[in-house]
């Protein structure tokens, strides 16, 4: 029996970037939260953080790897657990390809022994970070939807993610009164107002914000700017930027939703709108002040034009929509960053 009668949201990955940020989110809307996290691409300052923004004196933390399934049994045996959102995976796509098996055991794997271990203690509603990565490219350009646009990923990590969906489906369907939404971000950015949490690349960051903060902040030397022979307005590769604070709030809408117990469905979260990198970057200087240096390089294998959502379905029927413009998004980053320019790790 668990030790109190209080129920709570376990959140996996709840000590990474878009974790960390929801975890706050659900403790300023009154959840109690459980976070469970190897740390494998995080530290637990976060956590304390979020402490100390919520104005609690310990936030429930249990350093579990989801390949443990005892350890994930032992969390569940110790609280009341009534959903759970899923955010801990590897996510370098990069990376993905050349240790494919390290991404089938750790995101695929993981999630079974999750899926499992929910299934023996009756828990039936989850939350599921997918990604814009599961859309095959579109030859037309078209923003992509969850009802018409194909499948298809072209690196290892992003097909865990399209296994982990399908995988989620198949539980959902064959459990009874399982509620599951997946929520398929595009690219997140932008940092807590408060600047004391945000994004923190362990290595020199893939992708392009943190790449961008990182220069604007004097730690690295330039931007490398990926192709600028795209059919785009100005060459550069144009994407849907979202707020992390906006997409943390799209979670609690979604944990909202599952008691209405739909089964399963599908959102994406973006904002419509597409910026090219060379906006991004202009962005960017506008909020710290200063010019920031970039070179055009090669293009990067496996990126494409354009990537930008139909954002319809989330906002008529979760009745979500972002509230963070671009300048926000820039603002908080370049706060996060220069408070912290060496990230958890002072
Ligand atoms: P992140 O790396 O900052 O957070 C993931 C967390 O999961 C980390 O704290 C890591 O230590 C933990 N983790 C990984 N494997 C684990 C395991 N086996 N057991 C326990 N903990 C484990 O990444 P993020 O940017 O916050 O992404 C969160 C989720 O959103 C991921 O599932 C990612 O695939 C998905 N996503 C991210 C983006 C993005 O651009 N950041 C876009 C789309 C989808
Ligand atoms: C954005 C644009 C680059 C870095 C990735 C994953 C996707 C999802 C979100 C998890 C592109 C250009 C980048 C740089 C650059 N993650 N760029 N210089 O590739 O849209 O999406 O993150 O699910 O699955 O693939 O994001 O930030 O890497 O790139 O010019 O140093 O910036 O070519 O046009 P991407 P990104």
């Amino acid at each position: 029996m668990p030790a109190t009668d209080l129920s709570y949201v376990l959140v996996t990955g709840g000590a990474g970037f878009i974790g960390s940020h929801t975890v706050l989110e659900l403790l300023n809307q009154g959840y109690n939260v459980v976070v469970v996290d190897n740390l494998c691409n995080s530290c637990e300052e976060p956590l304390h953080r979020i402490e100390k923004l919520a104005r609690i004196e310990r936030l429930p933390f249990h350093k579990v790897d989801l390949g443990d399934i005892d350890g994930l049994r032992a969390v569940f045996k110790q609280y009341n657990i009534s959903s759970v959102i899923h955010f801990a995976a590897l996510k370098a796509v990069g990376e993905s390809v050349h240790k494919p098996l390290t991404y089938y055991r750790n995101n695929v794997a993981g999630t079974l022994n999750l899926l499992d271990v929910m299934i023996e203690f009756g828990v039936k509603d989850i939350v599921f970070s997918s990604s814009a990565t599961v859309y095959k490219n579109d030859p037309e350009g078209r923003p992509f939807r969850e009802d018409y646009s194909e499948l298809g990923s072209n690196s290892p990590y992003g097909r865990t993610k399209l296994y982990m969906e399908s995988i989620i489906r198949d539980v959902s369907d064959a459990e009874s009164g399982w509620n599951a939404i997946m929520l398929r971000y595009f690219n997140p950015t932008g940092a807590h107002e408060s600047g004391l949490m945000g994004e923190d690349p362990l290595q020199i960051p893939n992708n392009l914000m943190p790449y961008v903060s990182q220069v604007a902040v004097g730690k690295l030397d330039k931007v490398h700017v990926f192709g600028n022979d795209y059919n785009t307005r100005d060459g550069t590769g144009v994407r849907d930027y979202i707020h992390v604070m906006d997409l943390a709030e799209a979670h609690v809408v979604a944990l909202k939703r599952l008691v209405e117990k739909r089964g399963y469905e599908i959102f994406n979260l973006g904002s419509g709108e597409g910026q090219s990198v060379l906006e991004m970057i202009e962005a960017m200087s506008v909020a710290c002040g200063h010019k920031i240096p970039y070179v055009i390089d090669p293009r990067r294998s496996g990126d494409i034009d354009t990537i930008v959502c139909d954002p319809t379905r989330a906002n008529k029927e979760l009745g979500f929509q972002v509230t963070r413009n671009l300048e926000k998004m820039c603002q908080d980053l370049w706060r996060w960053q220069v408070n912290n320019p060496n990230g958890y790790n002072q």
